[in-house]
């Protein structure tokens, strides 16, 4: 339907990020167009031609003697690794977990590495499901009918469940399921009381859904502010911060209002752990800004998968996850936590079936608008939630509550401290780097994502979309791109405030070649390689062959 002509630079945007694939015209746009079509192929069914060696050896360390067997480099990597980290030993019930319940990894000798972009569900999560789903009749939660009250308690059940599961108390926070943790940002951005006065203060690294909220405040009167990012470490230049969060008025106590008058409010945004870079922001934060006046919204969507979030011991106002990055399934819901306090600061610029109690056609223009706003969570649910989803919430929750998330946290790191350490220490014969890492080089305050470049003999940049490329030809998943964190990705690749400007200033009227031309080279971005609950020692293993092999290769002999 899409002529070439009508392909102004909005209509070409993707929702993610400006890699070269999305940039193509919509003709080009198929699948296949954009990916060569050995790339769409699962490992399993891959030709044989791209099977390389490590494509096919044993899958994983389970059984270091296998493993041994058919790898002895491997065999004695795992032992020096098994050596310099400990504490690996006591994840092991991870290992049984993935021969047990995450069999295709095995059976297909896959390595996903994109956890951050979505976790893998366990064979029994569905089963479970399933078996639920067929054993009773289960209605929409809205009617009163006996299965519809009986799903609604398995729906208030899971709420539970998740205030518990994040250590949050009933009394304090409350659970609002949303489609993801973009619609969670969405919500605090549309109700939230900016105005003029207010402030949107966020870091440099963020997810473009934190980003997006800007346009709420700018919309209502708040101002704007960015906290930079210093290009070594990719952490937040405290300096900054503490310049934004000088306390304006005394604090008196957690839950005390904390800036005079109640009609605008200012925000404080950040991830615990960047998509981008896995920096892991200081919680401590929270508390800091809140002194300063300020409601804080954490994004936690990266960081909840392999780490403890703890919400006794910290009080954001508002956290947006999604779960399928926790426990791969299901796909299609999240939550907003909100503390009661910064829930009632809210205000919803519509109402929608599910989330009133009383409404009138008649009464629309009369005082009160003619509608009441169901209390509570319920008011920002539109509609009707995901309510046979909902129920595998729970079960996924119960999974990872069974192995427990802190086996999950050491086992995760052990792995991204020996995936960094072998990462940098890989060198072209000239003494040149192969891989360049934006972030921090070692574990201390970092999560299991690393994103990096490749680069050959000559310093050249390769193209991370070329790496993903080789990668899904050897069995390997990464992601390659901004990661919808543009922040991050200019801060650490060095594009000036006036290079990205240039790429906008004319965007209503930009046709698609001119289009090309502005953002020309502004779109590379950085491999990413994140792990998570199941991923063992040959996984990284292999990712680190894979990356070695672009040792001494000069960039055009590497192939697309
Ligand atoms: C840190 C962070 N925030 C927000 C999101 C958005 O999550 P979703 O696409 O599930 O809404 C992501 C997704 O990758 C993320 O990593």
């Amino acid at each position: 339907m899409i002529t070439t002509h009508d392909l102004t630079p909005t209509v070409m945007m993707p929702a993610h990020d400006l890699t070269p694939t999305v940039m193509m015209p919509a003709q080009d746009l198929t699948p296949a167009a954009v990916m060569p079509a050995q790339d769409l192929t699962p490992a399993a069914v891959m030709p044989a031609h791209d099977l390389t060696p490590a494509a096919v050896m044993p899958a994983h360390d389970r059984f270091p003697a296998a493993a041994l067997a058919g790898n002895t480099a491997m065999g004695a990597a795992l032992r020096d690794f098994e050596g310099r980290y400990p504490a690996y030993a006591g994840t092991a019930v991870l290992d049984d977990l993935r021969a047990r319940d995450y069999t295709r990894l095995d059976a297909t000798g896959h390595v996903y590495l994109d956890y951050t972009g979505g976790g893998l569900y366990a064979e029994s999560q569905l089963a479970r499901h399933r078996d639920l789903l067929a054993g009773a009749v289960f209605g929409n939660p809205h009617s009163q009918n006996v299965p519809s009250r009986g799903m609604g308690a398995r729906v208030e059940a899971t709420r539970a469940q998740i205030l518990a599961f994040f250590r949050a108390s009933p009394e304090e926070y409350e659970v609002i399921f949303t489609p993801n943790a973009t619609g969670a940002l969405r919500l605090v951005g549309e109700s939230y009381p900016f105005g003029p006065g207010g402030q949107y203060l966020l870091t440099f690294d963020n997810h473009n859904s934190v980003n997006g909220i800007r346009q709420f405040a700018r919309a209502n009167g708040a101002s704007v502010t960015y906290v930079p990012l210093a290009r070594a470490g990719l952490r937040v230049s405290e300096g900054a911060l503490a310049r934004q969060l000088e306390p304006v008025a005394p604090v008196r106590g957690r839950f005390a209002r904390r800036r005079s008058g109640p009609a605008t409010g200012s925000l404080f945004a950040f991830p615990a752990q960047s998509n981008f870079s896995g920096v892991q922001h200081p919680l401590a934060w929270i508390a800091q800004a809140q002194a300063a006046g300020y409601d804080v919204l954490l994004d936690a969507a990266a960081f909840a998968p392999s780490n403890r979030l703890d919400l006794s011991r910290w009080h954001p106002d508002y956290v947006a996850l999604s779960f399928y990055k926790i426990f791969g399934y299901p796909t299609g819901i999240g939550a907003l936590l909100v503390r009661k306090p910064a829930l009632a600061k809210l205000r919803r610029p519509w109402y929608a079936g599910g989330t009133i109690t009383f409404s009138s056609v008649r009464a629309e223009a009369a005082p009160g608008e003619g509608f009441y706003l169901t209390p509570g969570p319920a008011g920002f649910e539109d509609g009707t939630v995901d309510y046979l989803g909902i129920p595998a919430v729970g079960i996924g929750l119960d999974h990872i509550s069974s192995v427990g998330i802190e086996t999950i946290h050491t086992r995760v790191m052990c792995l991204t401290g020996w995936l960094l350490d072998a990462l940098g220490a890989l060198r072209h014969s000239n003494g040149a780097p192969v891989v360049r890492i934006y972030g921090p080089a070692g574990t201390d305050r970092r999560g299991a994502t690393i994103a990096m470049n490749f680069f050959d003999p000559a310093g050249v940049l390769i193209d991370s979309v070329r790496a993903e490329r080789r990668a899904n030809r050897a069995g390997i998943s990464l992601r390659s791109g901004c990661h919808c964190n543009p922040g991050v990705r200019e801060v650490a690749l060095g594009y000036s405030a006036q290079q990205m400007a240039a790429a906008f200033q004319d965007k209503d009227r930009l046709r698609y070649q001119e289009f090309l031309h502005v953002i020309d080279g502004k779109t590379t971005g950085a491999a990413r390689a994140s792990l998570g609950l199941v991923t063992t020692f040959a996984d990284v293993y292999r990712f680190w062959e894979f990356a070695s092999r672009f040792r001494d290769v000069p960039s055009d002999a590497l192939g697309a």
